[in-house]
């Protein structure tokens, strides 16, 4: 089957304007993701997660390889894909119910169904009684909702995610992934979901992808064999393979983390 997303042999650098250098932030990754599947990527700080992310959206293209969603190559972004990014971007001339109904404006979705969907996601998102307000009257976890929201109303085939739940208390973290595991099976959706969490990757994940030190490929991939009913927070602690693919994981990003601060110490000396 073909995959939805093929990312085949991914070369991409920065030039540092400041120092006349090149920066090589991913070296020949290659990853395929098949239609409907929900991958997390994990890695250290600077291996080049974020930098794949706008790869697959189309915000940036690749030094080197290519990039296919649907087998088409992407040369830019395009309303099948949807991110959210690290940092949250809304638009803060916007309230949240415009923020939420930007995208269905730009697809000319007609207003009575643009207003359905955006109530959904108002009160899916637990942003009730804020729809006017604007960003700078929220907290950072909730402009962090109205971000997820706004991606996700669009309804995109595949949808980026980096750290979208960082900022978030844990009880409303929970409930989001909750939420977002019900939305992927549901309309199944194609997710890259960037996380620094262990825990979250291993909950949400049909399977997670550990990237090397920068520059970054594929280390690992491991498919998590526990069933999505015994995927919840109450339960999973007691789950022997949850303990198994969390020590895995966490050596594998300690190596890599180890690895780099020996490339570090080694440039230094
Ligand atoms: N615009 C840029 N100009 C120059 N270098 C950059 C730029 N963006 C990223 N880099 C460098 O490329 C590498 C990969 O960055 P990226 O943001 O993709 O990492 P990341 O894995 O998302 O890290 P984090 O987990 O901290 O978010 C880093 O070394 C970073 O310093
Ligand atoms: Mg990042």
């Amino acid at each position: 089957m073909r995959a939805k997303i093929s990312v085949e042999r991914i070369v991409h650098e920065y030039f540092n304007p400041s120092t006349w250098q090149r920066v090589r932030a991913l070296d020949g990754l290659s990853l395929d993701v098949p239609d409907g599947e929900f991958v997390c990527l994990v890695g250290p700080s600077g291996c080049g997660k974020s930098t794949l992310l706008y790869l697959i959206a189309g915000l940036t293209r690749p030094t080197g390889g290519r990039i296919l969603v649907d087998g088409r190559e992407v040369v830019r972004p395009g309303r099948d894909r949807g991110m959210v990014f690290q940092e949250f971007a809304i638009l803060p001339w916007r309230t949240v119910e415009g923020n939420i109904g930007h995208g269905l404006e730009i697809a000319q979705i007609p207003r009575p169904a643009k207003e359905e969907t955006v109530r959904r996601y108002v009160a899916l998102m637990g942003l009730s009684g804020f729809e006017r307000k604007y960003p700078h009257e929220l907290s950072g976890g909730m402009r962090q909702r109205v971000a997820v929201a706004r991606t996700l109303a669009a309804d995109p085939e595949v949808v980026l995610m980096d750290e979208p739940f960082a900022s978030l208390d844990a009880q409303t973290r929970n409930v989001m992934q909750e939420e977002l595991v019900r939305i992927a099976l549901h309309e199944r959706k194609t997710i890259v979901f960037v996380t620094h969490s262990v825990d979250e990757a291993i909950i949400l994940g049909d399977r997670v992808v550990v990237l090397t030190h920068r520059p970054g490929r594929v280390k690992a991939s491991m498919p998590i064999e526990i069933p999505r009913e015994r995927r919840r927070w109450d339960v999973l602690g007691a789950e022997e393979r949850f303990v198994r693919y969390r020590q895995d994981i966490l050596r594998m990003i300690r190596e890599e983390f180890d690895a780099q601060e020996r490339a570090a110490e080694a440039v230094r000396a």
